[in-house]
């Protein structure tokens, strides 16, 4: 009989309960304890594990008490959100997205595994997977945008840097892959509200980054908050069972949302705590995350016949299995002190990630700034401030030694004088700061606007229903920009901001976001040109709160907006277009593409084609670049939309250097959910368009003839 089975065996069921029970350990003022009566019931074994909870000697004290006070030592888990970062803080991940780059994501993932998990935590309650083309929710910022296939690849990325291949690391985290699923579509754009979307938008956008996860490995899933197309995530048995047990096989944990499973009866699913336990049990749910009703509401959905011990038993089974998997009932109690020389390594890779996440969006000839200046006015709430450069979820990152816009850009301009005033807060009325704010700027050679938000208005239970400047930071930048210095305006944002009128007056914007703890050197490094910007959008930008939900993968409408004709698709005061396309972002240098051909018009359906274009830089400066291929099935069974990623490539480029980009396609590529969401590939003419952006007039394009075996 196998350690699991002779486990289960022996285990009461108030202890098999016990395997079911996610708790949160209290942050008390005086340090991070664990609750006083979480301490009784992890002696008692009602405990599977603790997350909310790093601080080492906390761990180590509630672990004895697992393995050496409860009758069957079973070792508790730790969890933790680490999800860009637990020490050394990255970018947020929607800014890290626009990276394109599979294996910085893999890397920087890999180093926070490392971090975290050598001091003591066994899971991440990441990656967050939540497609999302609504910039009003906050939780936009946790994930990897609005693009399903960017979803995927983001999936793979980071499941592989979390757990390493298959738990192989000796410091492997097991990956969460959350929150299933299309919480990023709630309505409104509003946290835990209610999600409708079609079957065909679950199928084609909102499942596959986690048919990606589930194909990676991942160790668990967890559900989300919503109420989805009339059934809360945690009592979506069609989903949770049936999609991802049966038809993906997933074989790991999924655990519910912060009291998600008590949340059933104010859904309006469960009649009480003893429904919503039975409920979810049955739906698929092995683990209660707090709620607490899986212990005590069980029993009696047991004794009533809402649920049988074995479905108790399967769910016990999964999380000992992932507990052995992670070596805990053979080292409990693993940690490890990190060399210096690691810590050292994973503050140059912040460095690194923040750079290549940054987004210059606006470039009117003013960067890089000139070295001849001799003075700049830095002015804006967000100069100075590094708890925001970490952005939400920062885990176990201090602020203490994140490096500000301000320190940055003082330590790359030591010549330069470099004077900084907040103007006004991040929010709130008062103008007083405007006046010395103004002066700084009229004496100044340039300026530097540091605006955005707080921290704190990214991430959960963050949503606004504007995507302006919050506060009076318009005030402060219109008349700051009226002194006439030439202005750049850094935008630390964890969504993206709908402010034209600062787009349309400031010589150049950056999309700053959350970059972490090297924050403020990376900017410099991008103001001062000692690096060429990237970063490219992984979410179309809006003009206007108005447009959302923008994407550029939308469908067609039988009356496309023209101009000459009254009735078709527009607004009567906004145009259709986004501020930037999913894709932008500038760079110093100049690259074109050209000569976009296809080796082979005609593709079987058992074949592959190469999709080929040269790419050149034509300036004197080294480039990276991202390159898209996008495609459109103009004729199809069902409507196809406008434009599909179905690509895209990362070249780096020295001055003058040119390149053949080389995109392999099988018929597969184009293969989308059918009439009965099954996996379908049709004859016919498909449209490929190639470019830097999702920006229609920009790319080149070709044809594509998939033809039948
Ligand atoms: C929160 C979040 C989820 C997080 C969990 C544990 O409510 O929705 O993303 O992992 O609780 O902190």
């Amino acid at each position: 009989m196998s350690r699991i089975d002779s486990l289960l065996h022996a285990m009461t069921l108030e202890e098999k309960l016990g395997q079911l029970n996610l708790v949160t350990a209290g942050q008390a003022v005086t340090g991070p304890v664990v609750c006083g009566d979480t301490t009784k019931d992890i002696a008692a074994g009602r405990v599977a594990g603790v997350f909310n909870l790093w601080d080492l000697e906390a761990l180590m004290r509630a672990q004895r008490c697992a393995v050496q006070e409860s009758r069957l030592g079973v070792p508790l888990l730790f969890g933790l959100d680490v999800l860009h970062g637990f020490r050394t803080i990255f970018s947020i991940p929607l800014a890290e997205a626009g990276a394109f780059d599979p294996q910085l994501w893999e890397r920087t993932a890999c180093a926070a595994a490392l971090e975290a998990a050598s001091e003591g935590i066994h899971l991440t309650f990441a990656p967050m997977l939540d497609v999302s083309r609504d910039p009003r929710w906050g939780r936009i910022a946790e994930g990897p945008g609005e693009d399903p296939l960017v979803g995927e690849r983001f999936a793979q990325a980071k499941i592989r840097g979390f757990q390493g291949d298959d738990f192989s690391r000796i410091f492997p985290l097991a990956a969460t892959a959350k929150h299933f699923c299309a919480g990023g579509a709630a309505t409104a754009g509003r946290d835990y509200a209610a999600v409708d979307v079609s079957e065909r938008a679950l199928h084609e956008v909102y499942l596959p980054p986690f048919r990606a996860a589930v194909e990676a490995g991942c160790a668990a899933v967890m559900t989300a908050f919503n109420n989805v197309n009339g059934v809360p995530m945690s009592a979506q048995g069609r989903l949770l069972n049936g999609y991802l047990r049966s038809r993906l096989k997933f074989d790991g944990v999924i655990m519910s949302d912060y009291t998600a499973i008590a949340e059933l009866v104010e859904h309006g699913v469960a009649a009480d705590s003893i429904e919503a336990a039975a409920i979810a049990l049955k739906a698929g749910v092995d683990m209660d995350m707090v709620s607490g009703v899986y212990l005590a509401h069980l029993p009696e959905a047991l004794a009533r016949g809402l649920v049988e011990e074995r479905d108790i038993d399967v769910a016990v089974a999964r999380v000992l299995q992932l507990k052995k998997r992670l070596g805990l009932f053979d080292d409990p109690y693993r940690v490890a002190r990190l060399d210096d020389s690691v810590k050292e390594t994973h503050c140059i890779l912040a460095l690194e990630a923040a750079r290549r996440s940054a987004t210059l969006l606006i470039n009117r000839g003013l960067l890089p700034l000139s070295a001849n200046l001799r003075r700049i006015a830095v002015v804006g709430p967000l100069a100075d401030s590094g708890a925001d450069m970490l952005g939400p979820w920062s885990a176990a990152g201090g602020a203490e030694n994140c490096v500000t816009i301000l320190e940055g850009l003082r330590r790359a301009l030591p010549y330069c004088e470099i004077a900084h005033h907040s103007g006004v807060a991040i929010e709130g009325d008062d103008e007083s700061g405007i006046a010395p704010a103004f002066a700084l700027a009229e004496g100044a050679d340039a300026v530097v606007l540091c605006l955005g938000e707080a921290a704190r208005m990214s991430g959960e239970a963050a949503c606004r229903a504007s995507l302006g400047l919050p506060g009076k930071q318009r005030q402060l930048a219109e008349r700051v920009m009226s002194a006439g210095a030439p202005t750049v305006a850094l935008l630390s944002c964890g969504r993206p901001l709908a402010v034209p009128w600062l787009f349309k007056r400031a010589q150049a914007v950056v999309a700053a976001w959350f970059l972490g703890h090297r924050a403020g050197e990376a900017i410099a490094d991008i103001l001062t040109g000692r690096f060429n910007p990237s970063a490219r959008l992984a979410v179309t930008w809006p003009c206007d709160v108005g447009q959302v939900p923008i994407f550029y993968s939308a469908r067609s409408t039988g009356r496309p907006f023209d101009a000459a004709n009254f009735y078709t698709s527009r607004y009567l005061d906004c145009s259709n277009d986004p501020q930037f396309p999913f894709g932008h972002g500038l760079s110093f240098s100049r690259t074109t593409l050209s000569n976009l051909r296809v080796d082979c018009a005609e593709l079987k359906t058992s074949q592959t084609t190469r999709v080929r274009v040269d790419v050149c830089n034509e300036s004197d400066i080294a480039t990276e670049e991202t390159i898209f291929l996008f495609a459109r099935d103009r004729v199809a069974s069902v409507a196809r939309p406008l434009m599909e990623l179905k690509d895209w490539k990362k070249i780096a480029l020295q001055p003058q250097q040119g390149a053949t980009i080389d995109f392999v396609l099988c018929a597969q590529a184009f293969q989308f959910p059918g009439e009965n969401m099954e996996p379908t590939v049709e004859p016919g003419g498909v449209d490929i368009f190639v470019g830097f952006s999702a920006d229609a007039e920009k790319l080149l394009s070709a044809r594509l003839r998939i033809v039948s075996a």
